[in-house]
């Protein structure tokens, strides 16, 4: 039955991704096309993640500016490298001159295979295996202290090897992040940090021990931040200790912020008719042609809520309208900028002092997509369903966190278009994978023009924290990953296979004839 059709996306959301009439674009290539095509000699399959170079150096090069306009700073950059381990997104931010901040000594062990500079890699854990620490001092890394028993542990390896570890005191200054509890670290009562309580006794046991050379002290009060002023609050904390116990220690010279800086997840929501409203007021006050012409992208869809404010920010009255819109949008849209971190930190930092920021999140987390097929729709009670191959083995974050990733269709829909009986084209729909887990949801009640079974559906920010928190439940295997680089594209990843995953298994039949 034909009908009424909605207009084809046509807009730019980042350096990486853009809609040409409804294809999705990872930087020079159609995201369909990966699947048509042979990469590397070849074929992929969905789910796949799929990475756009650009856009990673793009976010690399927002903190270099910001950290270069600091003149009177040393400040470094370490990618926390939790957020994404592959070898080829580590080697990338090798590439770019950054420090590495890892939480475990199989990271660590990645990172010296891969050649990074020991004296520019630093561990961080609340509970590290004796193993981990031996290899960080042998090796000369960075090693955040963590508790009293941390540094007892640490004292105990570096005796029985005959090392000194060089170590920040990682602090707990209890600020309230404002994140979801699973993510603020922080706080009183976290696991994480040296407790005030326990503050003076680590400090004495670390001046005492010549086994010992602390260099600095460390903080992260969490991820997903939204507030840059939390940053400077925990910043002020490190910052009174470090005067305070300067004298004491005077070789400290390093501060290390922690990292935890959000990305703007709704950055592609449509805007809300009251937050329409209040716009359309706002710029009939302004005539500058530049800033109309903005708004009109904006509400004919050709450029996202991220790329207006970043690009009124410059315009006139441009601030005014950008904090009008922070009243009203979700703190998910609007998040501050690495610009705005630095500058938040800079008038308080003290002289002759080395800063390092160490983000996950915001350098890596927009740079990819996970494409899905539609495996069908169904419907239940007054629930619909789009159940995709993708699923909270790829992308937890909804499950575990509550959290919102954008999810469109990345090719149009074969449904020759229809009008529903709410007078609607689009469909309101949860958005599932096929996991045995009604836990597995990957967004819920999405408003979006029905897909077609097989249809290639995009999960965007799928960068950080969704590929290394993958798994194998219900016995999937991982995806493979591919780099967009202009118009070419790699497998910076294999898909793992049934062989793989039976690996580690002794009792697995060696009769392969029995699958058929
Ligand atoms: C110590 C430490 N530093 C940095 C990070 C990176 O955080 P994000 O990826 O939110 O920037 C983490 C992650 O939680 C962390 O635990």
């Amino acid at each position: 039955m034909e009908g009424p059709v909605l207009p084809p996306k046509n807009y730019q959301i980042n350096r990486g991704f853009r809609f040409v009439d409804d294809y999705l674009y990872c930087e020079e290539i159609r995201v369909c096309d990966l699947l048509s095509s042979k990469i590397s000699g070849q074929t992929v399959a969905t789910p796949l993640y799929v990475y756009s170079k650009k856009q990673i150096e793009a976010n690399i090069d927002k903190y270099k500016m910001a950290m270069m306009r600091e003149t009177e700073r040393n400040i470094q950059l370490s990618y926390s490298v939790k957020a994404n381990m592959n070898p080829t997104v580590i080697k990338l931010m090798m590439d770019h001159g950054l420090f590495l901040t890892l939480v475990s000594g199989h990271e660590l062990r990645l990172a010296l295979q891969l050649g990074q500079d020991p004296q520019r890699i630093i561990l961080n854990g609340s509970g590290k295996m004796d193993w981990e620490v031996e290899l960080a001092c042998k090796r000369g890394v960075l090693v955040n202290v963590d508790s009293a028993f941390n540094l007892r542990q640490t004292v105990r390896i570096c005796q029985q090897g005959g090392y000194v570890a060089t170590v920040l005191l990682r602090v707990n200054p209890d600020i309230n992040p404002d994140v979801h509890g699973y993510v603020s670290t922080g706080q009183e009562g976290s696991k994480f940090g040296i407790p005030g309580e326990e503050l003076d006794d680590v400090l004495e046991m670390a001046v005492k021990s010549e086994r010992i050379r602390v260099v600095g002290l460390h903080c992260h009060i969490g991820s997903t931040l939204t507030d840059s002023h939390k940053f400077r609050q925990s910043t002020q904390v490190l910052v009174d200790l470090y005067q305070k116990i300067q004298k004491k220690i005077p070789e400290m010279q390093i501060l290390n912020l922690g990292g935890g800086l959000s990305i703007p997840y709704k950055a592609q929501i449509s805007l809300f008719e009251e937050t329409k409203q209040m716009l359309d007021l706002e710029f009939d006050k302004y005539k500058d042609q530049r800033v109309l012409e903005l708004y009109e992208n904006l509400l004919n869809k050709r450029i996202t809520l991220a790329t207006f404010l970043e690009s009124i920010k410059s315009l006139p009255h441009g601030i005014e309208i950008c904090l009008k819109l922070r009243e009203q949008l979700p703190a998910e849209v609007l998040v501050p900028e690495p610009e705005d971190l630095v500058k938040t930190v800079c008038d308080i930092l003290p002289p002759n002092t080395i800063a390092i920021l160490e983000p996950g999140r915001s350098l890596v987390g927009n740079s990819a997509i996970l494409l899905s097929r539609v495996l069908g729709t169904k419907s239940s009670g007054k629930r619909n369903f789009i159940v995709l191959d993708g699923s909270m083995t790829e992308v937890i974050r909804p499950c575990l966190y509550g959290a919102y990733h954008h999810i469109e269709l990345a090719e149009p829909s074969r449904i020759s278009s229809h009008v529903n009986s709410d007078n609607q084209l689009t469909v309101v729909s949860d958005i599932v994978g096929p996991v045995c887990e009604s836990a597995d949801f990957l967004g819920k009640d999405r408003q979006l023009v029905p897909p077609h079974t097989g249809c290639l559906m995009a999960v965007f920010d799928t960068g950080a924290y969704c590929s290394s928190m993958s798994s194998n439940y219900n016995m999937r295997v991982r995806p493979a990953e591919l780099l967009v680089d202009g118009d070419k594209a790699t497998i910076i990843r294999k898909c793992e296979t049934f062989e793989n995953m039976m690996f580690c298994y002794t009792d697995c039949s060696q009769n392969s004839e029995n699958e058929s």
